[in-house]
């Protein structure tokens, strides 16, 4: 048998605590040394570069977080993941994409993370949305039992946890959700923070048809405030939940009757809007100088 001994690169959680003892495997379990140093260098970043530290941010670190998170999901194209502080903000700018004129038709679990459950039963009660929920448990039939609710067709969304929080049980292969989906024009969303960097997963055939959630808090082992979202090319076009960012490049002309959305050389507006408008969203939040150190956090994690 072969013994992982990692004590050296947990150095400083288990100087600052020497007699506890954390089994946690995630969320609250100990930080690797190398986010420390990250904090540091984004800290520096900001001292040596100033207001030309977002150079570096887009240009270097967000590319390089990109490429990583898309080596280990079989992406193939890293420019399609968009980066925020939480999945919380994804949901939103995900809702906001679609029509207003009748409520929104959702198929979820009823064991989905606090942030979708809270955030759709809110709105259950305005009527903005109208869920069915399929229960987790028993959970070896769930796959069966929600590919044959998701083949009923004619939901707006489809979002469910490769791995439900509260049971460890699974949604089943990926690929096997959008094949059960019948309507090309459903949002597929995976929420994969309880998969991320646990289960081995290739997106790689389903790519260009569902949305992939994750973050750094659980086994990426990054810490907190940084999330990220990989966005099948073409869908939601225009979120309601604009962010500025996305019309960067734009801002400095006169506003337009419509609402800009980033246009990339080689790529249309359609295909880049939702990643480049999640992306984008962060730097006008309080938490972007975190978000920042958590990009910073998240390359030296990746790099391990
Ligand atoms: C399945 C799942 N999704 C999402 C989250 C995190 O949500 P947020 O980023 O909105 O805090 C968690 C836990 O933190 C989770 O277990």
């Amino acid at each position: 048998m072969t013994i992982l001994d990692l004590r050296a690169d947990f150095s400083r959680f288990r100087r600052a605590a020497p007699r506890r003892i954390n089994l946690a495997a995630h969320s609250h379990h100990e930080w690797p040394d190398v986010t420390f140093e990250a904090q540091m260098h984004c800290w520096d970043d900001a001292a040596r570069l100033a207001g030309d530290k977002w150079r570096l941010v887009f240009g270097e670190l967000l590319p390089f977080v990109q490429r990583g998170i898309a080596a280990i999901l079989n992406l193939p194209d890293p420019s399609t993941i968009a980066i925020a502080p939480n999945t919380h903000e994804f949901l939103r700018r995900i809702l906001s994409c679609f029509e207003t004129k009748r409520a929104i038709r959702i198929l979820t679990s009823d064991a989905e993370f606090h942030t979708l459950r809270r955030q759709l039963a809110r709105l259950e009660e305005d009527g903005i949305v109208a869920c069915t929920y399929i229960p987790a448990d028993p959970p070896d039939a769930f796959p069966a039992r929600f590919a044959e609710a998701a083949a009923r067709g004619r939901y707006d969304l489809v979002f469910v946890s490769q791995v439900f929080f509260t049971t460890g049980g699974t949604c089943g292969e990926v690929d096997a959700v959008v094949a059960a989906v019948p309507d090309r024009e459903t949002f597929i969303v995976i929420d994969g923070y309880h998969g991320f960097m646990a289960r081995p997963t290739d997106l790689a055939k389903v790519a260009d048809r569902v949305f992939y959630v994750g973050g750094g808090y659980k086994y990426a082992m990054a810490g907190e405030g940084v999330c990220f979202l990989h966005c099948p090319p073409g869908f939601g076009p225009r979120p309601r939940d604009t962010g500025w960012f996305a019309e960067f490049g734009a801002l400095a002309a006169a506003p337009g009757k419509t609402i800009a959305y980033l246009r990339t050389a080689g790529a249309s507006s359609v295909r880049r809007s939702i990643p480049w408008a999640c992306t984008a969203c962060t730097p006008y939040l309080p938490g972007w100088p975190h978000a920042a150190s958590a990009l910073r956090r998240c390359t030296r994690t990746l790099l391990r």
